[in-house]
């Protein structure tokens, strides 16, 4: 039965081959943050309140002036294309049905025209900015061609995180039958077969763009270290500007001085993330770091958490603790691997479901009833330490 996102996620994991489950799932290095923005929902408790008429509830909200049902967004997440044939499409497609909004990533399979013309808006394009200028203005001039609203330039990749998993399954784009992966492969013949239909199994946006070949096989990090720019500083965004007309929001905030110089150089939006603990590790979990970005910000930019979500109630604690909207990864993803279309559609009715249970049962019908005084931090210490000490006594009593 699927009724929740780990049971999406169970679900995904049997249906993909190893390396590529796990280059969906893995962390950097130790994987400190990736556990973290789980684990830091935790620390923060309800302050519920009774009696209080429910019947009503309301989970819409406005990002950047666009009506959504439900205050989730599907981030950027690169080949999402290998989890489903046109995987980008129908995530978009999904995001649509249930009046969620659709990112797509610089590093997609499906390119940025295909997505938008079999997508309705709103849709966002994810920027990663190439070493090669030009490279780079012609994808920002594509999407905007191509209709999307927003450019979401992410900011925590100047040199890809080490993702050590990935180099032990030697996963590769497109992805190589190999010594080690051959059993794992055969095991997975159904997948094989869906993606026999996938327009392609690499970069869909730079086919033509003469960097990259389509029969190429290279590994993620190593491509990206090859393309990506590290040297891109503030004074880059007033030259996007320049052939961006539309909002700008960046992704990958982690501290309160980014946020101001965000806000003095005119973004629109910014979302509070560690990349899902895929770069840095050790950076705190995203929803510790929200109270920070949102008294920097003081209402001049939208903010919007991006990390750990798995439960409807994360993204109530997020709203209450002054984001306007959330953005998920992995799970809209496992609903992606499950089943398609369908999958990411439950993923989103699954979430969405829990807001409004969790919206009843503590007595705030609406998010815009949401703030400070329906959360409790007094109970719980730090973060990481409520479970270790039971683990301690659990091992030792073994
Ligand atoms: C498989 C995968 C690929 C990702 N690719 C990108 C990407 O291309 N660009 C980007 O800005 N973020 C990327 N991310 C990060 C997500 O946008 C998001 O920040 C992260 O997944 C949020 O954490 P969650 O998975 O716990 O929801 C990726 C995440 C995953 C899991």
């Amino acid at each position: 039965m699927l009724i929740n996102i780990e049971d999406l996620r169970q679900r995904a994991r049997r249906r993909l081959p190893k390396a590529v489950f796990e280059y969906v799932e893995s962390g950097a290095e130790d994987g400190y943050t990736l556990n973290a923005n789980r684990r830091g929902f935790e620390r923060y408790l309800f302050r519920a309140r009774s009696l209080v008429d429910v019947s009503a509830r309301d989970q819409s909200t406005t990002v950047l002036g666009q009506k959504l049902s439900t205050p989730l967004i599907l981030g950027p997440t690169g080949l999402a294309g290998l989890l489903a044939p046109w995987g980008e499409v129908l995530a978009a497609k999904a995001a649509a049905s249930r009046g969620s909004l659709f990112t797509l990533s610089t590093m997609s399979i499906c390119t940025i025209e295909e997505v938008a013309a079999a997508a309705p808006p709103p849709l966002w394009f994810q920027l990663y900015v190439w070493k090669d200028r030009g490279i780079t203005r012609s994808l920002v001039e594509r999407a905007r061609a191509a209709g999307y609203h927003a450019l979401c330039l992410t900011v925590d990749v100047p040199e890809m995180g080490n993702r050590e998993l990935d180099r032990r399954n030697g996963f590769s784009v497109p992805p190589r039958l190999t010594f080690t992966n051959v059993l794992d492969i055969f095991r997975h013949l159904g997948w094989v077969l869906r993606m026999s239909s996938s327009p392609r199994a690499t970069f869909g946006n730079f086919i033509d763009t003469g960097s990259l070949a389509k029969k190429d096989a290279v590994s993620v990090a190593g491509f990206t270290n090859r393309q990506f720019d590290p040297s891109i500083s503030w004074k880059d965004l007033e030259w996007l500007r320049s052939i961006w007309p539309g909002p700008v929001v960046l992704k990958g905030i982690s501290c309160a001085e980014d946020a101001r110089l965000a806000v003095e150089h005119g973004v629109e939006a910014l979302i509070v993330s560690n990349h899902g603990g895929r770069q840095l590790d050790f950076l705190p979990a995203a929803i510790d770091v929200l109270p920070e970005v949102v008294d920097a910000v003081q209402g001049r930019a939208e903010v919007i958490l991006d990390g750990g979500i798995r439960r409807g109630s994360d993204v109530v604690k997020a709203i209450a603790l002054g984001a306007r909207a959330c953005m998920i990864g992995r799970p809209f993803l496992y609903g992606l691997a499950a089943n398609g279309q369908a999958g990411v559609e439950l993923t989103l009715d699954i979430l969405s479901k829990e807001i409004d249970r969790t919206l009843a049962l503590i007595g705030r019908p609406r998010l815009s009833e949401l703030d400070r005084s329906a959360l409790r931090m007094d109970l719980l210490p730090s973060t990481t330490e409520p479970r270790a000490p039971a683990l301690r006594v659990l091992d030792g009593a073994a």
